[in-house]
């Protein structure tokens, strides 16, 4: 029954920031042969949105971990890269002064 999920054809979209649905995704996987969601992210876009992948990263994880077999723990974790949002930088300066 799951696999027969898989199989079938879906558009749902998993990255809301991006529009990415979630057959391009496994269509990238299959074609390319990605193992790792940092892959998945520059092939398809998905992930590089306003959230940084906040909320699709999880289940880029989990179709990915469906297309190659493994578990979601064994797969290395999509890269952050801060500040996730932006901030000022004066904010910055400010809790410097404080700290001093
Ligand atoms: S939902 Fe994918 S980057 Fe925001």
């Amino acid at each position: 029954m799951e696999r027969k999920l898989q199989e079938r054809k879906v558009n749902n979209i998993v990255c809301r920031c991006e529009e990415v649905t979630e057959q391009e995704i496994r269509d990238a996987i299959r074609k390319f042969n990605l193992t790792t969601v940092d892959e998945v992210k520059r092939l398809t876009r998905a992930g590089m949105g306003l959230c940084q992948g906040r909320t699709c990263g999880s289940l880029m994880e989990k179709i990915l971990s469906e297309e190659i077999n493994k578990k979601v723990s064994e797969l290395l974790p999509l890269k952050k890269r801060p500040p996730v949002r932006p901030i000022k930088i004066k904010l910055l300066a400010k809790k410097e002064r404080e700290s001093e």
